[in-house]
């Protein structure tokens, strides 16, 4: 009795948040977030929500109500499983049970899983406390699993709590979300063997030292790969990890097409279709290679570096595709918006119910909103196939122009000039082009010359 007391006490101690239209409950020591955090947050205790890793939530929620409204993943009609391995106070889960489209919601199927009981407590009592608008009640599809797994089901959430290498094998899932604490790799043999036979991965790492190189040994040692940290870092890290999901599919007889694949500041997430096929995870091999530097400051794709090549090579990594075009196509600022930010009649519900918000609240979450998803749609289409990877600081001296043009005049000239050019999704300012490297150097010192004279 005393507990429940404590608990209740310590629950109306925090104050209220809304992540995307979701309310949640933080603790009294957790400050008020500001709009778009970035960089690692400080871990303080089970209870604390991250909010650096609010956009990738968002793109959790686009890319799930994506596949089912367009059925990519299971059939028109069909329950969609989704587990959500290591949720901590399962602001992901909720979001998916709230944020969703309400037509496809009770066909989704929603567990959460976390070994912190602490955590859990928090996501049941903030779930019930702050219900989603659509009440979903399934009970368990007990020919899923082999042995009924213990949990409780709350309000269209079954929660678990177990090690998530447990959680991973006991259903046949088609959704499943990896997000922990630092690097992934003792979860994927689990995740990878557990997947439904058409499913979709998402997977955080926040060891971005060791995928990109700047730590080494713990690259060697997790990734099997060698790094080199310069303008092509982050994007050997997506690959590094893309390639470590592919050949450990691979072992399990299956193969990855990604769908999304981005460095977010302080992590890496990638979100992949894994499907069972022998054949095509015995062509796995044929998507990895490494990234050759050349003298003049490109690089390129190879199978495997020569001798001579190595001290400038970066890899074993994923060298194929890294997004899809059509599904990375439609996560626009204005689909976030429409999905992931109430009306003003649900506003004025949560601020009745102990929500401070203000009109600037709204500007600013607006606006994370759409910079959560910024620069995607208009990349898409390259990313998805063979593409040149540029950082604007190296345009000067690559083109010996001693200063770069603007990043959107460049694109229009490279695309006046019969090509494609778009801005990668980065903390950093990078573009994507399939422009020939002699164009872009043409280009960029023509500009420089006509905005000199
Ligand atoms: C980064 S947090 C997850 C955040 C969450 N997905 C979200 O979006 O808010 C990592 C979680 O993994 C949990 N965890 C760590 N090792 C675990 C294991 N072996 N099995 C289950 N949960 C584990 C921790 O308790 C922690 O809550």
């Amino acid at each position: 009795m005393v507990m429940a007391d404590d608990s209740a006490e310590a629950e109306s101690a925090g104050h209220l948040w809304m992540e995307g239209k979701t309310l949640v409950h933080l603790q009294a020591d957790q400050k008020r977030p500001t709009h778009m955090p970035r960089g690692p947050a400080k871990r303080t205790g089970p209870g604390f929500l991250n909010p650096a890793m609010a956009p990738a939530r968002t793109r959790s929620v686009l890319l799930l109500a994506d596949a089912l409204e367009h059925d990519w993943l299971v059939k028109p009609g069909h329950d969609l499983r989704a587990l959500d391995a290591l949720c901590a106070t399962g602001v992901r889960v909720r979001r998916w049970r709230n944020e969703v489209q309400d037509e496809h919601q009770q066909r989704l199927r929603i567990s959460a899983n976390d070994l912190d009981e602490a955590a859990l407590e928090r996501l049941k009592a903030t779930h019930e406390r702050y219900p989603p608008k659509t009440t979903v009640n399934h009970a368990l599809e007990d020919d899923r699993y082999e042995r009924l797994p213990s949990g409780t089901m709350e309000n269209g959430i079954f929660v678990m709590q177990n090690d998530a290498r447990i959680s991973l094998m006991e259903a046949a899932y088609q959704w499943v979300d990896l997000d922990p604490f630092g690097s992934p790799v003792n979860f994927l043999d689990a995740a990878v063997q557990g997947l439904s036979r058409i499913a979709f991965l998402e997977v955080t790492a926040t060891d971005t030292a060791a995928l990109t190189g700047s730590s080494a040994s713990s690259q060697q040692r997790r990734y099997g790969a060698k790094g080199i940290v310069d303008s092509y870092a982050h994007d050997d890290a997506v690959r590094v990890l893309l390639g470590l999901i592919a050949t450990t599919a691979a072992r399990h007889d299956r193969f990855i097409e990604p769908v999304l694949s981005l460095f977010d500041g302080h992590h890496v997430r990638v979100s992949v279709k894994v499907r069972r096929s022998r054949d095509e995870a015995s062509d796995v091999l044929s998507s990895m290679g490494w990234r050759v530097r050349e003298h003049d400051g490109t690089y390129r794709f190879v199978r495997h570096p020569d001798a001579e090549h190595l001290e400038r090579a970066s890899g074993p990594m994923w060298i194929g595709p890294l997004w899809d075009a059509e599904i990375a196509g439609r996560m626009t600022e204005e689909r976030a918006l429409m999905t992931c930010f109430p009306s003003e009649e649900t506003l004025d519900a949560y601020r009745a119910a102990g929500l401070e918000w203000s009109e600037a609240d709204t500007e600013y979450a607006q606006r994370e909103l759409r910079r959560s998803v910024r620069y995607i749609a208009e990349a898409a289409d390259l990313m998805s196939r063979d593409h040149s990877l540029y950082h604007m600081d190296d345009l000067p001296n690559m083109a010996g122009t001693g200063q770069a043009p603007k990043m959107e005049a460049l694109f229009e000239a490279i695309k006046a000039a019969g090509h494609a050019a778009a801005r990668l999704p980065d903390i950093d300012p990078f573009f994507i082009t399939d422009a020939p490297h002699d164009v872009v150097m043409s280009t960029t010192r023509a500009m420089l010359k006509h905005s000199t004279e």
